[in-house]
């Protein structure tokens, strides 16, 4: 019986496609900038969020990092919704790396409210580290992989700009979100100062993000990239796979959509608590109710089935669907979540 992983669309394996283009793909020093197939994936990149240049960064968690360390300086302050994943599960890089304090604000519905935003910016205050920048994520992993709403996006981030603030949204999964409401990335990615998206979650890379800003934002970004030791050279292999997944790999998302939403359904008709986002994407959360057993115990239970998923906490779990997850997996997977949440 074959393994169901549920835990991550990081799980998925490059294609075949994927994998041949990465054998035949032109290569150079790309510390130099003379890899063709990078400088290909940094321009179409740029081209599809409507920003002026892009940079391959290793990671999700090193083009945010790269990215606030650029628009911050060591004591500036940068409003973050309290569940997001740069807060959260980038271990504290933006304070370690960047002396940046972390402005916490309530992100729950996805989103920092408008007024939030604005009550952070203040006079100058001697006691006080002054707000420079304001992170968003879209969609919202911790938020039930919720998709904002475009008007809703650009009310937030209108009202930063008018504060002076910068605007830099982690777009690990910005495709599921523009597919989830159906329209052009750019209603999100053209509103901010800088965007990452990761090509290795859903959009099936084995490996990389890409940072978008303007030029003179990613020169200095490649400069930070660099002291993180994220110089890479020949690194067109990669890149060559990040190209299919930026031409091709984006319009299958919906398919992860529809599987989410029957995941969702079958647990919520089988009387499990599933969450429901504003706008689901591939991710599923719910819990086994107060009288079920640990979410945990449901984990251990049903990987001894072969279906692998994660607990977020005691009550809490998080199923998603990707690329390596087909309609009958689902199906599957839920009649064995049923069975486990309901043994006792
Ligand atoms: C919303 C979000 N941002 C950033 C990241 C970080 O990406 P990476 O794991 O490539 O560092 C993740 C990873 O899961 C994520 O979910």
């Amino acid at each position: 019986m074959g393994v169901i992983d549920l835990r991550s669309d990081t799980v998925t394996k490059p294609t075949e496609e994927m994998r041949a283009a990465m054998a035949a793909a032109e290569v150079g020093d790309d510390v130099y900038e003379d890899d063709p197939t990078v400088k290909m994936l940094e321009e179409e990149s740029a081209a599809l969020t409507g920003q002026e240049a892009g940079l391959f960064v290793t990671s999700g968690t090193q083009g945010n990092l790269v990215a606030l360390l650029c628009h911050c300086r060591r004591g500036d302050g940068a409003i973050i919704g309290r569940n997001c994943h740069i807060y959260n599960y980038e271990a504290g890089g933006l304070a370690v790396l960047g002396g940046i304090l972390p402005l916490l604000a309530d992100d729950a519905g996805g989103i920092v409210k408008k007024e939030e935003v604005e009550s952070w910016v203040i006079p100058p205050d001697v006691h006080k580290a002054p707000a420079k920048l304001l992170c968003l994520e879209n969609t919202h992993n911790r938020e039930g992989g919720t998709a904002v709403a475009p008007d809703i996006f650009k009310e937030v981030t209108d009202a930063a700009k008018v504060k002076g603030l910068k605007v830099h949204l982690d777009g690990a999964r910005i495709f599921n979100a523009a597919t989830a409401w159906d329209v052009d990335v750019r209603k999100y990615t053209a509103e901010v100062d800088s965007v990452q998206f990761c090509l290795s979650k859903g959009l099936g890379s084995p490996v990389g993000s890409m940072l978008c800003g303007p030029k003179e934002f990613i020169r200095e970004a490649r400069h930070w990239r660099k002291r993180l030791g994220g110089g890479l050279r020949q690194v067109g292999v990669l890149a060559a796979a990040g190209l299919i997944s930026i031409r091709k790999m984006k319009d299958r998302l919906i398919e992860d959509h529809k599987n989410a939403q029957k995941l969702a359904n079958m647990l919520a008709d089988g009387g499990l608590f599933v969450e429901e986002p504003g706008r689901r994407t591939n991710m599923v959360y719910f819990s086994v109710g107060p009288d079920g057993p640990d979410a945990n115990a449901v984990v251990e239970a049903c990987k001894k089935e072969g279906i692998l998923f994660n607990s977020v906490s005691d009550r809490r779990i998080r199923l998603v669907t990707h690329l390596g997850i087909t309609e009958s997996d689902v199906e599957t997977a839920a009649r064995s979540i049923l069975r486990e949440a309901f043994a006792s």
